[in-house]
């Protein structure tokens, strides 16, 4: 059987389970643990230069094949281009996104060094799927080391409009190397026809049949792949919540309050200071509602090497403090932020525990804490997901959530008092609707819809 090898910038532990690995790493697990292959990418760790060859750990038919980074690698293509130029611009944050010349050859010098070191791994029968705006360049370099097998991209981030992706100096490079693979996959429609648009009008290239897209003297497929969750194992999750002890300390500590949720990574791009700003408004214009309604955001830190995140801690923190100390009383605090992880059972406890989701980013992928809140309810007790326009999710949970413009606190405000009021039947249909979705685009079958048709490559 042909082997799958797998790219992505982090790479999971062998030994992650259902319990500690997020479940995109499960799901390409399995298909690795299947088909046998190798994951490569980097180790997390930093080393006092970046070495040549991967080290590689062995379980079953799979290998780990991961790379230390130098001080310098790792803070020219991860904390520079990656997250200060790619991460912003691709999520329509022109004012964050820094360029630099420095940051931008330690990009192309790690993907370089990636193709070299994973090039010799590789054998004749190989399908290769690589992950996410940290390696665009990858598949071009793997096509410079003679590599002809198919190989696919998924970008999990928005891909944004030429007006946005044409302010990046070096864009027509980024969308030559983007057109290596034989398979792009997008979250949304909005994507790939950003995608599509900029071929047509900057890169010069045409629109073929069977989403076929010709460019740079190439043929290559570019469709939309919105990614799901594994819905069962929330489901079941949620199920067990009842019975934990997380959820006995919650009911204790409550006093009757409800709970709406936020579970973001702490990033200006999820909109929490948004948020913060429309619970604010929110107990501001229904004082009935002061004491008896509290916000639980979860935001474990993220990217912390960043400036831009260190930033958006500080302004968080300073958020938190400021409404809980206009609006707070001696038995009540409004917003009750933790800056911390929790594991994916305690999530599904607080998903169940809180009466709405609230997943308001500025813009996002896909947002997948939208789908496991959805998939973590009691079908016969649900609460209600208030969603961002600008999540890719709002594309497929769009007849079943509430859906907001996260700029506009009057209406996230608004849309938390009728999530509140909202009655029992309308709850039960709205989360029907929303978990039939998710049952008909699991995980399993994004992963397995990608791997079919990248196994037609090539598309010339
Ligand atoms: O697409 C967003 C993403 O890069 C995911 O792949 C990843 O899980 C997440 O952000 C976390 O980011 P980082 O690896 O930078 O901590």
């Amino acid at each position: 059987m042909d082997r799958l090898v797998v790219v992505s910038n982090r790479v999971a532990a062998p030994t992650d389970t259902k319990a500690t690995a997020g479940g995109l790493a499960v799901a390409l697990q399995d298909a690795l643990r299947q088909k046998g292959g190798i994951w490569f990418g980097w180790s997390g760790k930093t080393a006092a230069r970046t070495p040549l060859e991967p080290s590689i750990t062995g379980v079953g038919k799979v290998e780990y094949a991961t790379l230390d980074l130098s001080r310098k690698d790792l803070e020219e293509y991860y904390n520079g281009y990656a997250n200060r130029t790619l991460w912003p611009l691709f999520h329509y944050r022109l004012d964050l996104t820094g360029f630099n010349k420095q940051d931008y050859s330690g990009y192309l010098r790690v993907n370089t060094m990636f193709a070299h070191a994973l090039a010799p791994l590789l054998e004749g029968k190989d399908t290769i799927w690589i992950h996410d705006y940290h390696l665009i360049p990858l598949g071009s370099e793997l096509r410079h080391q003679g590599i002809e097998r198919p190989m696919g991209f998924f970008l999990h981030t928005p891909f944004p409009t030429t007006e946005i992706l044409t302010a990046l100096p070096s864009h027509a490079t980024l969308i030559e190397h983007l057109c290596a693979y034989d398979l792009l996959g997008f979250q949304t429609e909005n994507d790939l026809r950003a995608f599509r648009d900029y071929i047509v009008h900057e890169a010069g290239g045409g629109l073929m049949s069977e989403n076929r897209v010709h460019a740079y003297g190439r043929t290559l497929r570019a469709e939309v792949f919105p990614i799901g969750i594994d819905t069962a194992d929330f489901e079941k999750l949620g199920q067990r919540s009842a019975r934990s002890a997380l959820a006995k300390r919650l009911d204790v500590t409550s006093h009757g309050i409800q709970r709406v949720i936020g579970v973001d990574r702490l990033d200006y791009s999820k909109g929490i200071v948004e948020r913060f700003q429309a619970f604010e408004r929110f107990l501001e214009t229904r004082p009935a509602y002061r004491g008896k309604v509290q916000l639980t955001q979860i935001a474990p830190p993220s990217r912390a090497e960043v400036p831009e995140y260190k930033e958006i801690t500080r302004t968080l923190e300073a958020e938190a403090g400021r409404v809980n100390g206009r609006l707070a009383d001696f038995d009540f605090v409004p917003i009750n932020y933790l800056n911390q992880s929790f594991k994916r059972q305690d999530l599904a406890v607080f998903y169940r525990k809180s009466r709405a989701g609230l997943v308001t980013p500025l813009r996002d992928g896909m947002n997948l804490v939208a789908k496991e809140y959805v998939a973590a309810q009691d079908p016969k007790d649900p609460g209600v997901l208030i969603l961002s326009r600008f999540a890719g999710a709002a594309r497929e949970l769009d007849r079943g959530a509430l859906i907001v413009n996260p700029f506009d606190f009057e209406s996230t405000a608004e849309a938390i008092a009728q999530a509140l009021e909202m009655p029992q039947e309308e709850r039960i249909d709205r989360h029907k609707v929303m978990l039939k979705v998710l049952h008909d685009n699991t995980l399993d079958h994004w992963r397995d819809r990608f791997l079919t048709i990248l196994a037609e490559a090539p598309f010339e």
